[in-house]
């Protein structure tokens, strides 16, 4: 049962939606969307697109890296549109947004922390944080625009399938048992009542609907195997000693096919071997846990499980195809789906080639006393540096260092792209990637820009300044981490450590 600030915040996040749909309904001409590329930026933009399709409100829908000051500007170009949405991206962008579009009718539908305030009536920021929701956690993007399209209009309850998807991509099943909680909870539920999702405790394998059982196990990061992630051949090796049935005549067995008895199976030899090779208990674990299934798409398809729906979106966004991504979180099939699969085999081998550069004793990696950097040169694509780190930093030789990774890449621009991700535990002991990242581009100048949550954050600099800016990285995070150490030896050494991420706004967690 909620307690009656937590009704009150819940009321006034929904008036501040509210105060967003007025604008919009009144909207003169079309409405420009503008969402992230990543999948819970592309869920974001599908689920406002068919909120407003439904709606009868013209509108368009664009996909863009990040709203860097040179969008803005650019944005600002389009006189003839009086109506724009940014979701998933302009929380952290509002100074930009106010020297650029304060003329416009502006609704931000963000979860990234705000930096500053809007200057103008005419933009309306919907953000978690105000009314003590922790936007890294417990509502996402797509979250925000799910809530946006829900009180537009009842109907919208069948997107909160899509809702999820971005939940998930965005690595916000921080609850027990990788399940969703607080804002994101409630369009589960809302999911399940409306018929189009399904959540469940079962192998917590990546790729339940489509791939071989090995291959799902040598995918897996987390948990991390030792010996087995990442090594196809041990994970066949593994599996012929299950004796599970690996194929049904020749078709290759996934998880979803697995009966029961042959699920407990599985379970207990991954327990075993995890425990035997030194993993904690809570680590072996978390083999089990929530998944969360589209029960209106077809079994065995890429759509049918919500992270992997979320994988797959991520491949198109990263490699320029977000109006295919868009499309299908709207419910479009047709050939966008074969393409998308096309899409998504390329994105994997590039994601396989790049890993093979992320190792400890390799010459892109460098540690510092409190960071570690991965330099991908012009090896790798800028816009999949983030997944790069994201995947190095949930392996064990790399979360073992208990240092943040922070992964460089250069554009074609002269500028470069930077990626930072930290861990649960870092985040707990006072890491704030997002508060540390802005910190230190400021400090080189007007020219670069960045921000993000206190588990992942991003920036763009300008060539040359790479050095600068690991330089005051190193040292802010070091100011964070031993902050957090010097309080904590104040406070009563009973106190338990926290081990989800949270901010100082967070609310508690049921
Ligand atoms: O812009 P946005 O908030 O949508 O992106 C959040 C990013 O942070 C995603 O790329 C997500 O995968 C990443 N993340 C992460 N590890 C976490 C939490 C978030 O890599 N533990
Ligand atoms: O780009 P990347 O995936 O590394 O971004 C990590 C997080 O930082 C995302 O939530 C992204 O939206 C945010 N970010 C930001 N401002 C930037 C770049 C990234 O808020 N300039
Ligand atoms: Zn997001």
């Amino acid at each position: 049962m909620s307690t009656d600030s937590e009704k009150q915040d819940f009321k006034g996040f929904i008036a501040k939606i509210k105060e967003g749909i007025d604008s919009v309904k009144d909207a003169k001409g079309t409405v420009l969307c503008i969402s992230h590329i990543d999948a819970d930026g592309l869920t974001s933009a599908g689920i406002i697109g068919k909120a407003l399709h439904r709606a009868n409100i013209q509108y368009q829908v664009r996909g863009v890296r990040q709203l860097e000051l040179p969008i803005i500007s650019e944005l600002s170009m389009l006189k003839n549109i009086k109506n724009f949405i940014f979701s998933d991206l302009g929380g952290g962008q509002i100074e930009g947004i106010n020297k650029y579009l304060s003329d416009r009718n502006i609704l931000i539908l963000d979860h990234h922390p705000v930096i500053t305030p809007p200057k103008s009536k005419s933009i309306i920021n919907v953000n978690p944080f105000p009314y003590n929701y922790d936007g890294s956690h417990q509502v996402s993007g797509s979250g925000i625009s799910y809530f946006f399209a829900k009180t537009l209009d009842p109907k919208n309850i069948d997107s909160a399938a899509i809702a999820v998807v971005g939940a998930l991509a965005d690595r916000q099943d921080k609850g027990e048992k990788n399940s969703l909680t607080d804002l994101n909870r409630i369009i589960v539920k809302d999911g399940i009542k409306a018929g189009v999702l399904e959540e469940n405790m079962d192998i917590r394998l990546f790729g339940r609907e489509t791939r071989r059982i090995y291959q799902a196990l040598e995918y897996t990061t987390d948990p991390f195997y030792p010996g087995l992630t990442g090594d196809g051949d041990m994970c066949i090796r593994f599996m012929r000693d299950t004796g599970i049935p690996q194929q049904k005549g020749d078709k290759w067995r996934t998880i979803q096919d697995l009966s029961e008895e042959e699920r407990r199976t599985l379970v207990q030899a991954l327990l075993t071997y995890g425990l035997q090779m030194g993993m904690s208990a809570e680590d072996a674990q978390s083999i089990l846990g929530k998944v969360y299934t589209l029960t209106n798409e077809k079994p065995g398809t890429l759509l049918r499980d919500a992270r992997e729906f979320g994988s797959l979106l991520n491949s198109c966004g990263r490699l320029g195809a977000t109006g295919i991504a868009i499309g299908i979180c709207m419910g479009e099939r047709k050939f966008l789906l074969q393409e998308a699969e096309t899409i998504m085999k390329e994105y994997r081998k590039k994601i396989s080639q790049f890993l093979e550069l992320v190792t400890l004793d390799s010459e892109h990696v460098k540690e510092y006393n409190n960071l570690i950097v991965f330099d991908g040169k012009d090896v790798i694509d800028d816009t999949m540096i983030g997944t790069i780190i994201s995947i190095a930093i949930s392996t064990k030789s790399f979360a073992d260092k208990k240092k943040p990774l922070i992964g460089i890449a250069e554009s074609n621009d002269g500028t470069v792209k930077v990626s930072c991700r930290g861990t649960g535990p870092l985040v707990a002991m006072g890491l704030d990637l997002g508060l540390a990242l802005r910190g230190a581009v400021e400090s080189i100048g007007s020219n670069a820009e960045g921000g993000g949550h206190n588990i992942a954050a991003g920036a763009r600099i300008p060539q040359g300044t790479e050095q600068l800016l690991f330089e005051n990285l190193n040292i802010a995070i070091e100011k964070q981490l031993k902050k957090d150490e010097a309080e904590s030896k104040k406070q009563s050494s009973t106190k338990k450590a926290v081990k989800k991420p949270k901010t100082t706004t967070t609310k508690t967690t049921k």
